[in-house]
Protein backbone atom coordinates (compact mmCIF):
# COMPACT_ATOMS: atom_id res chain seq x y z
CA UNK A 1 0.00 0.00 0.00
CA UNK A 2 1.34 3.51 -0.81
CA UNK A 3 2.69 5.07 1.94
CA UNK A 4 2.72 8.84 2.47
CA UNK A 5 4.03 11.29 4.73
CA UNK A 6 1.18 14.04 6.19
CA UNK A 7 1.91 14.47 9.80
CA UNK A 8 5.23 13.52 11.84
CA UNK A 9 3.83 10.49 13.01
CA UNK A 10 2.95 8.51 9.69
CA UNK A 11 6.52 7.29 10.39
CA UNK A 12 7.20 4.98 13.12
CA UNK A 13 9.27 5.65 15.51
CA UNK A 14 12.06 3.29 14.20
CA UNK A 15 11.27 4.51 11.01
CA UNK A 16 12.11 8.12 11.26
CA UNK A 17 15.18 7.05 12.72
CA UNK A 18 15.87 4.86 9.71
CA UNK A 19 15.33 7.95 7.77
CA UNK A 20 17.35 10.17 9.97
CA UNK A 21 20.43 7.64 9.47
CA UNK A 22 20.06 7.71 5.49
CA UNK A 23 19.78 11.38 5.59
CA UNK A 24 23.34 11.32 7.09
CA UNK A 25 24.86 9.02 4.71
CA UNK A 26 23.46 10.67 2.00
CA UNK A 27 24.98 13.83 2.93
CA UNK A 28 28.30 12.05 3.10
CA UNK A 29 27.57 10.77 -0.58
CA UNK A 30 25.32 12.85 -2.32
CA UNK A 31 24.24 10.63 -5.08
CA UNK A 32 24.25 7.24 -4.07
CA UNK A 33 20.72 6.52 -4.02
CA UNK A 34 19.17 7.11 -7.99
CA UNK A 35 14.61 6.17 -7.50
CA UNK A 36 14.12 8.80 -9.82
CA UNK A 37 16.57 7.67 -12.92
CA UNK A 38 14.59 8.54 -16.27
CA UNK A 39 14.55 11.61 -15.33
CA UNK A 40 11.27 10.73 -13.61
CA UNK A 41 9.13 13.64 -12.23
CA UNK A 42 8.23 14.61 -9.00
CA UNK A 43 5.57 17.38 -8.76
CA UNK A 44 6.25 19.85 -5.71
CA UNK A 45 3.26 22.65 -5.30
CA UNK A 46 2.92 26.00 -3.54
CA UNK A 47 -0.18 27.23 -1.94
CA UNK A 48 2.29 29.40 0.19
CA UNK A 49 5.70 31.08 -0.13
CA UNK A 50 8.53 29.47 0.51
CA UNK A 51 12.63 29.39 0.00
CA UNK A 52 14.30 26.53 1.83
CA UNK A 53 11.61 24.00 1.08
CA UNK A 54 11.26 24.94 -2.76
CA UNK A 55 15.05 24.68 -3.22
CA UNK A 56 15.56 21.86 -1.72
CA UNK A 57 13.12 19.63 -3.07
CA UNK A 58 14.01 21.05 -6.30
CA UNK A 59 17.88 19.92 -5.64
CA UNK A 60 17.09 16.77 -3.61
CA UNK A 61 14.84 15.42 -6.29
CA UNK A 62 17.45 15.80 -9.23
CA UNK A 63 20.09 14.51 -6.79
CA UNK A 64 18.04 11.40 -6.79
CA UNK A 65 18.05 11.06 -10.47
CA UNK A 66 14.90 12.92 -11.20
CA UNK A 67 13.00 15.68 -12.58
CA UNK A 68 11.18 18.38 -9.74
CA UNK A 69 7.89 20.30 -11.67
CA UNK A 70 7.55 23.02 -9.29
CA UNK A 71 4.03 24.28 -9.33
CA UNK A 72 2.64 27.71 -7.71
CA UNK A 73 -0.91 27.60 -6.53
CA UNK A 74 -1.78 31.07 -9.27
CA UNK A 75 -1.03 29.33 -11.95
CA UNK A 76 -2.78 25.90 -10.98
CA UNK A 77 -6.28 24.80 -11.58
CA UNK A 78 -6.01 22.75 -8.05
CA UNK A 79 -8.40 24.53 -5.55
CA UNK A 80 -10.22 26.88 -7.92
CA UNK A 81 -11.13 25.10 -10.75
CA UNK A 82 -10.80 21.84 -9.74
CA UNK A 83 -10.92 19.56 -6.67
CA UNK A 84 -8.39 17.74 -4.65
CA UNK A 85 -9.29 14.20 -5.96
CA UNK A 86 -9.43 15.23 -9.91
CA UNK A 87 -6.61 16.77 -9.60
CA UNK A 88 -4.63 13.65 -7.36
CA UNK A 89 -5.90 11.77 -10.27
CA UNK A 90 -4.22 13.57 -12.92
CA UNK A 91 -1.27 13.75 -11.10
CA UNK A 92 -1.06 10.14 -10.52
CA UNK A 93 -0.56 9.14 -13.74
CA UNK A 94 2.67 11.03 -14.57
CA UNK A 95 4.39 12.01 -11.06
CA UNK A 96 6.23 9.89 -8.76
CA UNK A 97 5.33 11.64 -5.94
CA UNK A 98 3.26 14.52 -4.84
CA UNK A 99 5.29 16.85 -2.49
CA UNK A 100 2.44 19.93 -1.21
CA UNK A 101 2.57 22.94 0.86
CA UNK A 102 -0.94 24.25 1.51
CA UNK A 103 -3.39 25.80 4.13
CA UNK A 104 -6.10 22.87 5.70
CA UNK A 105 -4.82 19.53 6.38
CA UNK A 106 -7.73 18.36 5.13
CA UNK A 107 -6.82 19.26 1.90
CA UNK A 108 -3.60 16.68 2.11
CA UNK A 109 -5.79 13.69 3.44
CA UNK A 110 -7.95 14.54 0.12
CA UNK A 111 -4.91 14.14 -2.16
CA UNK A 112 -3.44 10.99 -0.11
CA UNK A 113 -6.82 9.20 -0.23
CA UNK A 114 -6.81 9.44 -3.72
CA UNK A 115 -3.72 8.72 -5.29
CA UNK A 116 -1.48 6.07 -5.69
CA UNK A 117 1.96 7.50 -5.33
CA UNK A 118 2.91 9.03 -2.20
CA UNK A 119 1.62 13.05 -0.73
CA UNK A 120 4.50 14.58 1.15
CA UNK A 121 3.44 17.67 3.51
CA UNK A 122 6.06 20.51 3.22
CA UNK A 123 3.97 22.47 5.42
CA UNK A 124 0.10 22.88 6.40
CA UNK A 125 -1.04 24.94 9.14
CA UNK A 126 -1.13 21.84 11.24
CA UNK A 127 2.07 20.16 10.86
CA UNK A 128 5.67 20.87 9.02
CA UNK A 129 7.14 16.57 9.25
CA UNK A 130 10.10 17.49 6.72
CA UNK A 131 11.22 20.13 8.73
CA UNK A 132 11.43 18.31 12.00
CA UNK A 133 13.45 15.55 10.38
CA UNK A 134 16.20 18.29 9.34
CA UNK A 135 15.60 19.59 13.04
CA UNK A 136 15.82 15.83 14.27
CA UNK A 137 19.40 14.87 12.18
CA UNK A 138 20.79 18.12 12.79
CA UNK A 139 20.92 17.35 16.61
CA UNK A 140 21.81 13.74 16.01
CA UNK A 141 24.61 15.26 13.92
CA UNK A 142 25.78 17.42 16.95
CA UNK A 143 25.50 15.12 20.09
CA UNK A 144 25.56 11.74 18.64
CA UNK A 145 21.61 10.72 19.56
CA UNK A 146 18.36 12.54 20.40
CA UNK A 147 17.33 9.57 23.01
CA UNK A 148 17.29 11.13 26.43
CA UNK A 149 17.55 15.08 25.58
CA UNK A 150 15.33 17.72 26.55
CA UNK A 151 14.01 19.73 23.90
CA UNK A 152 12.47 23.32 24.37
CA UNK A 153 10.03 25.11 22.32
CA UNK A 154 9.28 28.78 23.27
CA UNK A 155 7.38 31.28 21.00
CA UNK A 156 3.70 30.42 19.29
CA UNK A 157 2.78 26.62 20.20
CA UNK A 158 -0.57 26.48 18.77
CA UNK A 159 0.86 26.34 15.51
CA UNK A 160 2.90 23.85 12.69
CA UNK A 161 5.80 23.87 14.36
CA UNK A 162 5.01 23.60 17.94
CA UNK A 163 2.59 20.58 16.90
CA UNK A 164 5.86 18.93 14.61
CA UNK A 165 8.14 19.63 17.40
CA UNK A 166 6.50 17.69 20.20
CA UNK A 167 5.08 14.46 18.47
CA UNK A 168 8.48 14.11 16.31
CA UNK A 169 10.72 14.80 19.42
CA UNK A 170 8.63 12.73 21.60
CA UNK A 171 9.23 9.76 18.83
CA UNK A 172 12.89 10.23 18.57
CA UNK A 173 12.93 9.63 22.48
CA UNK A 174 13.45 13.25 23.93
CA UNK A 175 11.59 15.29 26.39
CA UNK A 176 9.77 18.10 25.25
CA UNK A 177 8.98 21.51 26.95
CA UNK A 178 6.73 24.18 25.29
CA UNK A 179 6.23 27.76 26.56
CA UNK A 180 3.41 30.20 25.46
CA UNK A 181 0.96 32.31 26.52
CA UNK A 182 -2.35 31.48 27.73
CA UNK A 183 -4.86 30.96 24.69
CA UNK A 184 -1.28 29.89 22.16
CA UNK A 185 -1.05 26.45 23.97
CA UNK A 186 -0.67 23.16 21.65
CA UNK A 187 -4.14 21.16 21.90
CA UNK A 188 -4.86 18.71 23.75
CA UNK A 189 -4.86 15.97 21.19
CA UNK A 190 -1.16 17.19 19.97
CA UNK A 191 -0.44 16.67 23.75
CA UNK A 192 -1.87 13.58 24.84
CA UNK A 193 0.08 12.51 20.93
CA UNK A 194 3.16 13.65 21.98
CA UNK A 195 2.82 12.06 26.07
CA UNK A 196 2.03 8.95 24.32
CA UNK A 197 5.62 8.77 22.71
CA UNK A 198 7.40 10.04 25.36
CA UNK A 199 6.14 7.66 27.89
CA UNK A 200 7.10 4.89 25.39
CA UNK A 201 10.69 6.28 25.68
CA UNK A 202 10.56 6.87 29.80
CA UNK A 203 10.77 11.39 28.80
CA UNK A 204 8.61 13.73 29.32
CA UNK A 205 6.64 16.29 27.80
CA UNK A 206 5.48 19.82 30.18
CA UNK A 207 3.28 22.23 28.65
CA UNK A 208 4.14 25.95 30.89
CA UNK A 209 3.33 29.30 30.33
CA UNK A 210 6.12 30.04 31.80
CA UNK A 211 9.35 30.11 29.25
CA UNK A 212 12.08 30.02 31.97
CA UNK A 213 10.54 26.40 33.39
CA UNK A 214 10.81 25.20 30.13
CA UNK A 215 13.67 25.93 29.17
CA UNK A 216 15.87 24.67 31.96
CA UNK A 217 18.05 21.98 31.65
CA UNK A 218 16.92 21.86 27.89
CA UNK A 219 19.72 21.07 25.39
CA UNK A 220 18.19 22.58 22.28
CA UNK A 221 16.11 25.43 22.67
CA UNK A 222 13.63 26.19 18.78
CA UNK A 223 11.21 28.90 18.61
CA UNK A 224 9.18 29.84 15.22
CA UNK A 225 7.78 33.15 13.75
CA UNK A 226 4.72 34.34 16.03
CA UNK A 227 2.55 35.29 12.93
CA UNK A 228 2.93 32.00 10.59
CA UNK A 229 1.34 32.33 7.13
CA UNK A 230 -1.97 33.40 6.75
CA UNK A 231 -1.99 35.05 10.31
CA UNK A 232 -0.48 38.31 8.84
CA UNK A 233 -3.73 39.74 10.07
CA UNK A 234 -3.11 39.24 13.95
CA UNK A 235 0.67 40.40 13.30
CA UNK A 236 -0.08 43.71 15.27
CA UNK A 237 -1.78 41.94 18.26
CA UNK A 238 0.89 38.68 18.03
CA UNK A 239 3.65 41.18 18.65
CA UNK A 240 2.22 42.21 21.94
CA UNK A 241 1.18 39.14 23.56
CA UNK A 242 4.46 37.56 22.72
CA UNK A 243 6.83 40.30 24.18
CA UNK A 244 8.13 37.71 27.07
CA UNK A 245 8.73 34.84 24.79
CA UNK A 246 11.72 35.81 23.23
CA UNK A 247 14.54 33.21 22.84
CA UNK A 248 17.01 35.95 24.14
CA UNK A 249 20.86 35.43 25.87
CA UNK A 250 19.12 35.75 28.82
CA UNK A 251 16.42 33.25 28.88
CA UNK A 252 18.85 31.03 26.64
CA UNK A 253 21.59 30.97 29.28
CA UNK A 254 18.84 29.29 31.25
CA UNK A 255 19.22 25.85 29.09
CA UNK A 256 22.11 23.35 29.75
CA UNK A 257 25.85 25.20 28.84
CA UNK A 258 26.33 22.68 25.78
CA UNK A 259 22.89 23.85 24.45
CA UNK A 260 22.20 24.47 20.77
CA UNK A 261 19.35 26.57 19.19
CA UNK A 262 17.25 25.72 16.49
CA UNK A 263 14.73 27.77 14.27
CA UNK A 264 13.40 26.63 10.99
CA UNK A 265 13.71 30.07 9.31
CA UNK A 266 12.52 32.76 8.02
CA UNK A 267 13.69 34.49 11.37
CA UNK A 268 12.37 38.18 12.62
CA UNK A 269 15.50 39.14 14.37
CA UNK A 270 13.88 41.31 17.51
CA UNK A 271 10.67 39.33 17.76
CA UNK A 272 11.08 35.84 18.38
CA UNK A 273 14.76 35.45 19.01
CA UNK A 274 17.56 37.89 19.53
CA UNK A 275 20.19 38.61 16.82
CA UNK A 276 22.76 37.89 19.66
CA UNK A 277 21.13 34.22 19.75
CA UNK A 278 20.16 33.32 16.31
CA UNK A 279 23.92 34.90 14.95
CA UNK A 280 25.69 32.88 18.06
CA UNK A 281 28.56 30.44 18.30
CA UNK A 282 25.33 27.83 19.59
CA UNK A 283 23.29 28.58 17.15
CA UNK A 284 22.96 25.72 14.30
CA UNK A 285 20.67 27.18 11.63
CA UNK A 286 22.98 27.26 8.96
CA UNK A 287 23.21 23.31 9.16
CA UNK A 288 19.82 22.70 9.88
CA UNK A 289 18.24 24.58 6.64
CA UNK A 290 21.10 22.47 4.89
CA UNK A 291 19.62 19.18 6.06
CA UNK A 292 16.67 19.67 4.93
CA UNK A 293 17.74 18.97 1.45
CA UNK A 294 19.36 15.28 3.50
CA UNK A 295 16.17 14.29 5.32
CA UNK A 296 13.70 15.11 2.40
CA UNK A 297 16.00 12.86 -0.22
CA UNK A 298 16.24 10.35 2.62
CA UNK A 299 12.22 10.46 2.71
CA UNK A 300 11.51 10.48 -0.67
CA UNK A 301 13.88 7.16 -0.68
CA UNK A 302 12.02 5.82 1.94
CA UNK A 303 8.68 6.51 -0.01
CA UNK A 304 9.65 5.21 -2.76
CA UNK A 305 10.84 1.46 -1.33
CA UNK A 306 7.45 1.28 0.16
CA UNK A 307 5.21 1.15 -2.35
N1 LIG B 1 11.63 26.41 7.04
C1 LIG B 1 10.96 26.49 5.88
O1 LIG B 1 10.07 25.68 5.58
O2 LIG B 1 11.36 27.51 5.08
P1 LIG B 1 10.60 28.03 3.76
O3 LIG B 1 9.27 28.55 4.20
O4 LIG B 1 11.50 29.09 3.20
O5 LIG B 1 10.43 26.86 2.83
N1 LIG C 1 5.13 28.55 11.30
C1 LIG C 1 5.69 29.11 10.08
C2 LIG C 1 6.74 28.20 9.54
C3 LIG C 1 7.45 28.72 8.29
C4 LIG C 1 8.44 27.75 7.74
C5 LIG C 1 4.57 29.33 9.07
O1 LIG C 1 3.69 28.47 8.94
O2 LIG C 1 4.58 30.39 8.42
Amino acid sequence: MTRHFLKDDDLTPKEQAEVIDLAIALKADRFRERPFEGPKTVAVIFDKTSTRTRVSFAVGIADLGGMPLIIDSGVFQLGKKESVADTAKVLERQVEQIIWRTYAQQGLEEMAANSSVPVINSLSDDWHPCQLLADLMTVKEHFGATQGLKLAYVGDANNNMANSYLVASAMAGMSVAVSAPEGFLPKQSVVDLAKSYAKQFGQEVLITSDPSEAVAGADVVATDTWVSMGMEAEAEQRVKLFADYSVTEELFAKANQGAVFLHCLPAYRGYEVSAEVIDGPRSLVWQEAENRLHAQKALMVFLAKHR
